[in-house]
This record gives C-alpha cells, sequence and structure tokens, in this order.
C-alpha cells in the first residue's frame, strides 16, 4: 500500500482501495478514530456502527466501505454508493447532550464537512439545511445521523457520512445526475480519499469538541456563515404538511426558522427544503 498517497498518479476509478494504514495513528484527534472498521462490502456503514453502538463500542470507533449495497439517505431515500471511488464512513458518538439537543450533531458535522471540502477546492461549499454540502447548488456530500436516547439522556449517535469524490458525472445515474456533484467534478482531477478522510476526521474531532466544550452557540454562527438559503424563498416539504416562506436561519436545537407567507414564523425540525426562484 502506498505510504504517501498524494504522489500517487491520478487513481483509475475501481480498484483503488483505501490505504488506512497512511491514516491510522497519524490522525492527533482527542476523541475520533480510535478504531476503523473497514469492509470491502457492506449493507450500511450506519447500520453496522449501530450494531457495534448496541454492542458497547465505545466514542470515536469508524466504520468505513468501499461500497454499500444499501446506502442510506434521509427521509428513507438511498444513497448511491459506488465502490472505490467515494467515501461512506459512519462514526459512533456518545456525547453528553440531552435529547432534545442531539440535531445539534448534524449541525455540527455539516460544518466540519463544508470545513473539509472548502480545504480542497477553491470554489465554496454552502450548506442547505439541514445538513447537505452543496457546491454551485448541487449536492456533494450528506449527512444521516441516528440516535438512540432514553428519557435523560443520548446513548449514542450513529453519524453517517456519504461524499462524492472521484465520481464523474457520466458515471452517475441519470436520477441524481442533475442534482448531484462530485470533488472531481469541481476540481477537474481525482483526489486522494485518504487524505480527505483524514481531514474529515480531524474537523470533526474539531468541531464535536467546540460543541461539548462551548456548547452550540459557538457552533450556530460557522453553520449560518455556510447557510446558502438565508432570505430566499423556499418551499419546505414535510411528511404532512408544505409549507412556503423565507428561510431565516436556525434556532437553538437546529429547528429551520421559516417566515411562512402568512407572517408567521415557523419552526421546522424536518423536512425537504427547495429554493423558489433566483
Ligand atoms: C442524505 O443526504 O440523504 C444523507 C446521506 C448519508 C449517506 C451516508 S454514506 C455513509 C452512511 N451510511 C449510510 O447508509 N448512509 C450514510
Amino acid at each position: 500500500m502506498s505510504k504517501n498517497p498524494d504522489r500517487k498518479p491520478a487513481a483509475p476509478v475501481e480498484n483503488n482501495p483505501l490505504s488506512l494504514d497512511v491514516i491510522d495513528g497519524a490522525l492527533g484527534t482527542k476523541r475520533l478514530g480510535t478504531k476503523f472498521h473497514y469492509f470491502q462490502e457492506i449493507d450500511s456503514t450506519n447500520s453496522y456502527a449501530r450494531r457495534l453502538a448496541e454492542a458497547g463500542a465505545p466514542e470515536g470507533e469508524v466504520v468505513i466501505a468501499e461500497y454499500q449495497s444499501d446506502g442510506r439517505g434521509r427521509l428513507g431515500r438511498n444513497w448511491v454508493s459506488p465502490p472505490f471511488s467515494n467515501l461512506y464512513c459512519s462514526l459512533v458518538l456518545r456525547p453528553a447532550l440531552a435529547p432534545a439537543h442531539a440535531p445539534q450533531i448534524t449541525l455540527m458535522a455539516a460544518v466540519a464537512l463544508a470545513d473539509t471540502v472548502a480545504a480542497f477546492v477553491a470554489e465554496p461549499p454552502a450548506i442547505k439545511w439541514p445538513n447537505d454540502i452543496l457546491i454551485r447548488g448541487k449536492k456533494l456530500a450528506g449527512i444521516l445521523t441516528e440516535s438512540s436516547c432514553d428519557a435523560k439522556r443520548i446513548e449514542f449517535v450513529i453519524l453517517g457520512i456519504g461524499v462524492n469524490l472521484n465520481f464523474p458525472r457520466e458515471r452517475m445515474p441519470e436520477t441524481i445526475r442533475d442534482r448531484a456533484t462530485s470533488l472531481m467534478e469541481v476540481g477537474r482531477k481525482s483526489f486522494s480519499r485518504e487524505n480527505f478522510l483524514r481531514r474529515l476526521i480531524q474537523d470533526l474531532d474539531r468541531c464535536y469538541g467546540i460543541l461539548e466544550d462551548l456548547g452550540f452557540d459557538a457552533i450556530a454562527p460557522r453553520w449560518e456563515a455556510y447557510f446558502a438559503l438565508r432570505g430566499r424563498r423556499v418551499r419546505v416539504e414535510m411528511v404532512d404538511e408544505v409549507i412556503s416562506g423565507t428561510a431565516t436561519g436556525i434556532d437553538g436545537d437546529g429547528a429551520l426558522l421559516l417566515e411562512a407567507e402568512d407572517g408567521v414564523l415557523r419552526r421546522v425540525l424536518a423536512g425537504d427544503v427547495i429554493p423558489l426562484g433566483a
């Protein structure tokens, strides 16, 4: 396995496995990346990480796979997960937060992921509430958090992250081709997945530390700075309702604040946000 992924020639998209040996031990993190569980193929890294957490895995363990046969997205959607080109990883977290504050983990992770993306390409990333990372309005990465809580505390959070890295547009299924992008499409070259993963774990570790030490007030302005839709007219599709209005920001528990067309300020906890007009 290569010790210097930066010097590798432009990688063929297939059959170029992740070299975790260049990451393990060189992370310098406080909590995350304590152990890597690597799979060539798995159903979903989130499902495996959940099983690990239920069996008592400590905070910081990372599940990573080259290919997911049942990659899962938000709202019951599928996450397109071709082999050897992208990043599919899930972390076990055990945050000292009240269950009502679990959404803060997703927002914190979106900030960390946007920071990581910004370190690799000149084009600035944006966050679409709650946790899509966009470049030029197209989706580059997504986050799926799944929690287990009792009445008083969070037992664990599985933080799942999928990033389109070396995923050329012509290989994207037609269902996502017009809405998705990849680092390769933006940067016009292939990227070392090891370098991206290392930086991502470090950024998550840093932002997670800020959230735990200083609270969400220290994360929210960073999230707002990446927020793509502030002041924009949007339609929000929820399970049982569709509303339109102007997105104004987020509140302390991560809910989207929307000034609805009737002037009422609404808090949206889950749904799909679609920008309206320019
Ligand atoms: C979304 O934007 O809908 C969230 C996508 C999350 C995808 C990642 S890939 C790694 C982890 N395992 C999964 O099954 N899903 C998440």
